[in-house]
């Protein structure tokens, strides 16, 4: 029998290729995703090749373009966030991993696929759910909850055992776990699990130390058509070239720090510290055209319903018809949320300076509190604030 196995051509996945051929007996076919996580892909290519896989069984693909497009920015359009701070950078990517696996087994002929995610996480929630609702008949081969390499010794001697290379630092404990992408780079454990210690200088990759960060604030604007982010600074940009191009942005000026204590689905709190860069931007500026161009009951209705869209996409939910039920409606409300949002980055903030949309319901002739020339009748207000008090003078008759 046939597997294919999400393969990051790092040390886990590669003792979990080599476990899969010789305790399974598994012919194993590797599939790579480049998900903007700005590592080479080819060196996975010629580890997959060297443990005798079979070219035509070696998948590479880039899914950036499709990330961003059909994961990222949907959820950016519902502003999601776990637990009131985590943009859901790792949460995201794994129903399309697990997409593109059930695919590649459809067409390899495999009745299998295996992650390389632990026991302990999310991980291997959300990439299990993704398979059994795209295929329901699927199996599925989760190492690490099966096999006996329960000590990092164990992993390296299995891997030296048969002839898999180990670098220098995974000889020695890796000092924590991560997880990249375009949208985010995550760390958890090991220099990280005590919640009270300071994440040390070395854990960040992709941000500078906003006080290290430029003296000078940058101004960008964003273009938005129907909910989703379409130029910066007037240039057009597909969206991953948008979202990789505020990364950079967000580097250098120190954006998107965050150290959580999160509540895993399993049950257990863990501690872990994101940078998301360019999302944090992003997200911001999201919520900036939302400003002018929502009416208040939409926007508070989305405000209701983020915190469940976010939770679903953290529990593994994404393939569910509840997130599609909230998605529809989402994406209704986006109609009209085009214009331009402009924004100033500045050690490690981001600030909305303004906002403009041929679609805004902002009105200064309604607002001003200069003449509005009978735009607004003032003692409307009178009613409706006698009406508004009408059961709070009756409680207050009755109890006092
Ligand atoms: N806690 C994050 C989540 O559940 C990240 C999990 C993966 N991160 C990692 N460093 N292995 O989305
Ligand atoms: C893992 O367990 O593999 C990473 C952490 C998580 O999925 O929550």
């Amino acid at each position: 029998n046939r597997v294919v196995l999400a393969y990051s051509g790092g040390l886990d996945t590669s003792v979990i290729l080599k476990w899969l051929q010789t305790e399974y007996g598994c012919e194993v076919v590797t599939f790579t995703a480049d998900l903007g996580q700005g590592e080479e892909l080819e060196p996975a290519r010629a580890k997959a090749e060297l443990m005798g896989i079979k070219p035509e069984h070696i998948f590479i693909d880039d899914l950036r373009e499709e990330f961003v497009k059909d994961y990222v920015f949907p959820m950016m359009r519902a502003n999601a966030l776990y637990e009131g701070l985590y943009l859901l950078g790792t949460s995201i990517a794994r129903p399309l991993i697990a997409k593109r696996q059930i695919e590649i087994a459809r067409q390899v002929g495999a009745d299998a696929v295996s992650h390389g995610a632990t026991g302990k996480g999310n991980d291997q929630v959300r990439f299990e759910l993704g398979y059994y609702a795209l295929n329901p008949d699927i199996k599925v081969i989760a190492p690490w909850r099966e096999w006996d390499l329960t000590s990092r010794t164990k992993l390296i001697e299995f891997a030296e055992s048969h002839q898999i290379p180990v670098s220098k630092d995974k000889r020695g404990e890796a000092p924590f776990s991560t997880d990249a992408n375009l949208l985010h780079t995550s760390s958890e454990g090991k220099v990280l699990e005590d919640p009270w210690d300071e994440v040390p200088d070395y854990v960040y990759s992709r941000t500078v130390n906003p006080e290290d960060a430029p003296d000078q604030p940058e101004t960008i604007t964003i273009d938005f058509e129907r909910g989703d982010g379409v130029a910066l600074d007037g240039e057009a940009l597909s969206p991953a070239t948008l979202l990789a191009k505020l990364n950079d942005l967000g580097r250098k000026h120190g954006i998107g720090r965050l150290d959580l204590v999160e509540n895993r689905f399993v049950g257990m709190k863990s501690r872990g510290m994101y940078e998301t860069p360019g999302g944090t931007i992003y997200a911001l500026a999201h919520r900036g055209i939302e400003q002018i161009t929502l009416d208040r009951g939409a926007a508070h209705l989305k405000d209701e319903l983020a915190p469940r869209y976010a939770e679903l996409v953290y529990n593994g939910f994404w393939f569910s018809p509840e997130r599609e039920m909230l998605q529809a409606a989402v994406d209704h409300s986006q109609e009209k949320v085009s214009g331009t949002v402009r924004l100033k980055l500045y050690k490690g903030n981001v600030i909305v300076t303004g906002r403009k949309s041929p679609h805004s319901l902002y009105s200064e002739k309604v607002v001003t509190f200069e003449d509005d020339q009978g735009a607004y009748d003032q003692r409307d207000a009178a009613g409706f604030i006698k009406l508004n008090a009408l059961r709070l003078r009756l409680l207050g008759r009755r109890d006092r």
